[in-house]
């Protein structure tokens, strides 16, 4: 690998206060809980427009303390999609649930009604859309859906803060919404999570299991809690984040913009396609390769791609490719898991960066 040219894949910014922040709480000796926890959260609720925010260690605790908000347990079926990022059905499988995975869309590469509603059973108590790569999933009639058969919505914003459906902010649509912030994220608190509700109930009962189940009598465990919760420090860096969570986005927004241009209409290269019902904030820009166009294969081409110094991941491996989730074979989730190549996306990638990461690409098509 040249040692000149180093083109990460993912690269957090810190535009704004996040260094004295973070000095300040660390100052202040509340390292555990702290101030700007408090800040945190009611700055993000602010931000969704919502009534409730609740911070969490990270995304995976997020979900977790929203299936134990909503009592998923076991015996329960929790529908997710068999292509994403397999938080959702693992909190699935550690609540005593069943994970069944739902095909995806093979253009947005996002579960939609039409693939969620054949897995419906008497035993399903959980739907969560998962926002693929920031893109996210045609959420009105997954809801009118969930309404039909009384079933609850969690979404999995984790990767798609904040982009906006028809309006809404992702995350905000169903009973419960979750984020991560962990270092690649649009915002990030290093590790980070949180979830949005506007009901007072999924509210305090979150707060419970977040808090080894203690309210305010001490060492007295209501419930089997847990210890899910965010660290002052963290908070304090996300207080920072999100005041310039903008400049972050419209930063975001370039990067998406210049790889959506070189990539429209390019021969063996597809982009994740994106309606015009969202405004996508991307976390990462993804495209499928062409097996034609790339005969070495999507592995091959992110070994090339490093050998000049670019780091690229590949597709998550979908669930029916992994035995753990029992799933039955999904062939778009399956193709769409062995051709994505995922690619740098951050805000201080250069315009000459993401051109030259489309050239090398490019250059490898036979
Ligand atoms: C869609 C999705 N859900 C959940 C998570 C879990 O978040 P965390 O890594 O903060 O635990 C991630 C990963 O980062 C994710 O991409």
């Amino acid at each position: 690998m040249p040692a000149t040219l180093m083109i990460p894949y993912a690269q957090p910014s810190f535009f704004g206060a996040e260094e004295a922040y973070l000095v300040e709480a660390f100052r202040s000796t509340w390292i555990s809980g702290g101030a700007f926890v408090d800040r945190f959260e009611e700055d993000f609720r602010r931000y969704c427009g919502t009534r409730y925010a609740v911070t969490a260690s990270n995304g995976t605790t997020a979900l977790h303390m929203a299936y134990l908000a909503l009592g998923i347990k076991h015996g329960d079926e929790v529908i997710v999609p068999g292509f994403g990022f397999l938080a959702a059905a693992n909190i699935a499988l550690h609540v005593g649930a069943r994970a069944v995975c739902a095909e995806v869309d093979p253009d947005t590469w996002c579960m939609t009604a039409r693939e969620i509603e054949p897995c419906i059973s008497p035993r399903t108590r959980l739907i969560v859309p998962v926002h693929t790569y920031g893109n996210v999933c045609d959420m009105d009639p997954i809801l009118s859906l969930a309404r039909h058969y009384r079933i609850a919505v969690v979404e999995d914003a984790a990767e798609a803060f904040p982009s906006r459906y028809r309006g809404r902010l992702a995350g905000t649509m169903g009973a419960l919404g979750t984020y991560s912030f962990q270092a690649t994220k649009t915002i990030t608190t290093g590790e980070g999570g949180m979830v949005v509700t506007e009901d007072s109930r999924l509210h305090d009962t979150m707060s419970l299991y977040r808090n080894h189940g203690m309210r305010t009598r001490r060492y007295w465990h209501e419930v089997a809690g847990h210890n899910f919760r965010m660290t002052n420090l963290q908070a304090a860096i996300g207080c920072a984040q999100l005041e310039h969570v903008e400049r972050i986005v419209s930063e975001r927004k370039r990067v998406q913009a210049l790889y959506a241009d070189r990539f429209l209409n390019a021969d063996g290269i597809t982009p994740q396609r994106v309606s015009p019902d969202v405004d996508a904030t991307l976390w990462s820009c993804a495209v499928t390769l062409d097996p034609l166009a790339f005969p070495q294969g999507r592995d091959a081409v992110i070994s090339q791609l490093a050998e000049a110094g670019i780091e690229t991941r590949p597709g998550f491996y979908a669930a029916s490719l992994i035995g753990i989730y029992e799933a039955p074979p999904q062939p778009i989730c399956a193709a769409i898991s062995r051709q994505v190549i995922s690619l740098p996306t951050y805000p201080s990638l250069s315009d000459d960066h993401v051109a030259l990461v489309c050239d090398r690409i490019t250059s490898l098509r036979k």
